[in-house]
């Protein structure tokens, strides 16, 4: 399994072509009793080293997809392949191995109350290393400081958190592991302006000091125009468009010119912007 990761986080040398950390082929998910499915066939692939952003309406399928990704939700079909590996089928030794690369900041931070934000951001590591309690100590501190948390706030509870607060430790729970692969589900939703102009800064200093791939699901277009090397735009299932922002620009789609004009806020798929 290291094997694997580790030859595709250096990618082919001497090609021209960039690794895929993650692709995903006619992926279908139709949750039951749903008349038709979430996900109607999605093909995207995410490089190495890149910050790739999902957009779309409420209810397109954004964090579907999402889940999907980090192995949370089985497809109903398609495949889904991280860092080589097929996700279909794959053992519980091998997901576990993956699991360790792999980063996930949930939307509302998923800190359990009962703990310490400390006690919340080694969780990672009690589960995946065997490191004596000092050690893990100095983790914790290293990554809060990372996000630009004060230290002081391990022995903080998650209620006595702010809103944006939350986010940076969810963030450095993401990252205690060092994963090459970070997921973060609305890292800026509900925050003033400037809060969520420094977390967009930290996740785009966690691909270039961190060399980490970037998934970031997101409702924020200041944000995503701002962190995206590309964007994903999910409409009712299926892709609409995935390119860089200057590639969505020159696209001739009257939909995703809206989109990006602003005229679409008035409109149907502008409504979440
Ligand atoms: N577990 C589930 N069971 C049944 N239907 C579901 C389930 N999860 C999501 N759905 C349906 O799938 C569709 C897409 O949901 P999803 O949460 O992926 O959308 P989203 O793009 O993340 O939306 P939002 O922007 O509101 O978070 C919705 O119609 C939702 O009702
Ligand atoms: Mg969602």
């Amino acid at each position: 399994m290291t094997e694997v990761i580790e030859s595709i986080e250096s990618g082919p040398s001497g090609s021209e072509e960039r690794a895929k950390v993650i692709e995903v082929e006619n992926l279908v998910t139709h949750y039951p009793g749903n008349p038709e499915p979430t996900l109607k066939g999605v093909d995207m692939s995410v490089y190495a080293g890149e910050i790739m952003v999902i957009m779309g309406g409420s209810g397109s399928g954004k964090s579907t997809l999402l889940r999907q990704l980090i192995a949370l939700d089985a497809p109903t079909s398609g495949q889904v392949r991280i860092l080589g590996r097929n996700l279909v089928g794959l053992g519980a030794a091998h997901m576990h191995d993956l699991r360790k690369v792999m980063g996930v900041a949930f939307q509302g931070g998923a800190m359990f109350n009962s703990m310490t934000v400390g006690e919340n951001l080694k969780l990672p590591l009690r589960e995946h290393l065997k490191l004596a309690e000092r050690q893990m100590d100095i983790m914790t501190r290293m990554k809060l400081a990372f996000v630009n948390l004060d230290v002081a706030t391990a022995d903080l509870m998650p209620s006595e958190l702010s809103g944006g607060m939350l986010k940076r430790a969810a963030m450095a729970r993401a990252i205690m592991m060092d994963p090459k692969l970070l997921f973060c589900d609305e890292p800026s939703a509900g925050l003033d302006p400037a809060v969520s102009s420094a977390l967009d800064d930290l996740i785009l200093r966690l691909r270039d000091a961190m060399s980490m791939s970037i998934v970031v699901v997101t409702h924020e277009r200041a944000s995503a125009f701002k962190i995206a090397d590309r964007i994903t735009i999910l409409d009712k299932g299926v892709i609409l468009m995935i390119g860089t922002l200057d590639e969505l620009r020159a696209s001739d789609n009257r939909r995703i010119h809206d989109l990006l004009t602003g005229v679409a806020e008035e409109t149907e798929v502008g409504a979440w912007l």
